[in-house]
C-alpha cells in the first residue's frame, strides 16, 4: 500500500473507519484489520469508541509507531481550552501519548473564531499530543483560511467523497496546499454505487468486487486516502486488496461521471455552506 505525502505526514492510502463500531466489536475489528495489513485507523471523540480502538491497536501486537492513528475534536469543543481538553481526554481514553493526526471534526457552529481553534491545534502539536494536525468538513474558503492561520502545515482535509459526490474544488484546494484529501463514506455507505454500470463493468473486467473498484478509484487519485468501515470480518481483507490492479483512464473517468446532485450523506444543521 502506498502512503500519501500530506505535507510530510505520510498517510497510508487505505485506513479503517470506525464510526458506529463499539466496545468489544470495535476492539476485535480494529485488531483484525491490523492483522490483515491495515496500518491506519480513524476514530473521533464523538464516536465513543476510542478506548476500544486503543485496546484493538494494543491487541494487534504491532508497535505503536507502525499504526497511523487519527482522532477528531468535536465542533462544540473548539474554544482553545476545550480543544486541548478534548484531545487530552482522547489520549487518556486511547491510552497513548500521541496520535498521528488530530483533526477539527467540523468547523465551529457556535462562533469560536477559526484563528483561536487553529492556534490551539498548533499548541497541541507543540505539546507532542499530535504528530500532525488537520481539519475535516472544511469547504475551500475555510480551508484556505485555516491554512493561512496555521504555523504547522495542515496534513489533510477529511471530507465526504464517493463516486456520487463531486469534490473537485476541495480536492484541488487540498493538492494546492500539499494536503491529502481523506475520503469518508467512501463506499457511499454501500448504497446505489455498487450497481452503477461503470462500477459493475469494471468489477467484471478486473475480477474484483464493486467495493474494491470504488476503493481503487479513490486511492488511484492524486493525494486521496480512503477510510471504509465494515463490521463484516470477510470484508476487512476484501477492502484492502486493491493495490494489485489498476483502473484505466476511461474506467476512472466513467466512475467520476456518476456524480449526482443531492447525494451528500453527511449534511447536518451545523454543516458549513458547501462548495
Ligand atoms: N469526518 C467526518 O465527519 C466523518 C463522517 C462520516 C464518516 N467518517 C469516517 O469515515 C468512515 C467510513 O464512512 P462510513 O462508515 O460512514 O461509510 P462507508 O465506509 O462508505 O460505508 C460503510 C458501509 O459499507 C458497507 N461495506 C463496507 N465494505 C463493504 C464491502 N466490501 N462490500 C459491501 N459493503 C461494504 C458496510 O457494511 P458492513 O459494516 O455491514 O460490512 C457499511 O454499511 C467512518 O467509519 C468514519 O471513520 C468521518
Amino acid at each position: 500500500m502506498h502512503r500519501v505525502d500530506a505535507n510530510g505526514a505520510g498517510i497510508p492510502a487505505l485506513g479503517f473507519g470506525t464510526w458506529t463500531l463499539e466496545g468489544d466489536d470495535a476492539k476485535s475489528l480494529v485488531s483484525e484489520a491490523l492483522a490483515s495489513g491495515y496500518r491506519h485507523v480513524d476514530t473521533a471523540a464523538m464516536y465513543g469508541n476510542e478506548a476500544a480502538v486503543g485496546e484493538g491497536i494494543r491487541a494487534s501486537g504491532l508497535a505503536r509507531d507502525e499504526v497511523f492513528l487519527t482522532t477528531k475534536i468535536w465542533h462544540t469543543d473548539l474554544a482553545a481550552a476545550d480543544l486541548k481538553a478534548s484531545l487530552q481526554a482522547s489520549l487518556e481514553r486511547l491510552k497513548f501519548d500521541q496520535v498521528d493526526l488530530a483533526l477539527i471534526h467540523w468547523p465551529s457552529s457556535n462562533g469560536v473564531p477559526l484563528a483561536e481553534s487553529i492556534e490551539a491545534l498548533n499548541a497541541c502539536y507543540a505539546e507532542g499530543w499530535a504528530k500532525n494536525i488537520g481539519v475535516s468538513n472544511f469547504p475551500v474558503k475555510l480551508l484556505d483560511e485555516a491554512v493561512g492561520l496555521s504555523a504547522q502545515p495542515l496534513a489533510c482535509n477529511q471530507v465526504e467523497y464517493h463516486p456520487m459526490l463531486n469534490q473537485d474544488a476541495v480536492h484541488g484546494a487540498c493538492r494546492r496546499h500539499g494536503m491529502a484529501m481523506v475520503s469518508y463514506c467512501p463506499l457511499f455507505r454501500g448504497g446505489d454505487a455498487f450497481t452503477a454500470a461503470p462500477i459493475a463493468a469494471a468489477a467484471e473486467a478486473h475480477g474484483k468486487s464493486p467495493a474494491q473498484i470504488i476503493l481503487r478509484w479513490h486511492v488511484q487519485q492524486d493525494g486521496v486516502v480512503a477510510i471504509p468501515r465494515t463490521r463484516t470480518p470477510a470484508r476487512i481483507p476484501e477492502n484492502l486488496a486493491i493495490f494489485d490492479f489498476e483502473l484505466s483512464a476511461s474506467e476512472m473517468a466513467a466512475i467520476s461521471a456518476l456524480t449526482v446532485a443531492g447525494s451528500r450523506i453527511c449534511d447536518f444543521a451545523f454543516s458549513p455552506e458547501w462548495d
